[in-house]
């Protein structure tokens, strides 16, 4: 009898921080895929003013992700289909909330093809509820004082408690 090899896939992203939107994405992963590795980008593509540094991003995900045995946190820098390709994953897996985020995400993974052909990148959508959440919008809305509660998990929200007050 043969065994087939672990479907393995990446999640990259910022996960400045960490919102239940990407928390939805990457458990619905698991339901195509056997192990998920969730990627920190030491330097993302975009020119962003992060809120968290990332070694914080990370221990807070380590947290929020900690009962789920199949997803790993990790960071990594450089290009993301070699970091891919290190985790032996032929997945890459976003998300994708509107017809706003298709340009920016249509141009990564045909770029991230032409350098690894081999990397399929999969889209999924988030539920309904998280379809208008980024990471952008709970900075701000946290920052002036906002409550994001209902955006974030409980570490998540500690972390930006202790940040903003
Ligand atoms: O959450 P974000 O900021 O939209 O994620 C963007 C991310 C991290 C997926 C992208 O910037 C990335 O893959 N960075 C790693 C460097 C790389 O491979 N760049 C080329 C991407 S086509």
């Amino acid at each position: 009898m043969t065994t087939s090899p672990p479907i393995v896939a990446v999640y990259p992203g910022s996960f400045d921080p960490v919102t239940l939107g990407h928390e939805d994405v990457a458990r619905r992963t698991l339901r195509v895929c056997d192990r998920l590795v969730v990627a920190v980008a030491e330097s993302s593509s975009q020119s962003k003013r992060h809120l968290f540094e990332v070694p914080e991003r990370l221990e807070i995900m380590r947290e929020v992700f900690a009962g789920d045995p199949g997803i790993e946190c990790v960071s990594f820098s450089g290009l993301l289909v070699d970091f891919a390709r290190e985790m032996g994953a032929r997945f890459i897996v976003r998300g994708l909330r509107a017809v706003s985020d298709f340009e920016y995400e249509f141009q990564m993974a045909q770029m991230n093809r032409e350098l690894w052909d081999a990397a399929e990148t999969v889209f999924l959508a988030p539920d309904v509820p998280y379809s208008f959440l980024s990471a952008s919008l709970v900075r701000e809305v946290a920052s002036l004082g906002g409550d994001v509660t209902s955006f974030v998990s409980p570490p998540v929200h500690e972390r930006l408690r202790r940040r903003f007050g």
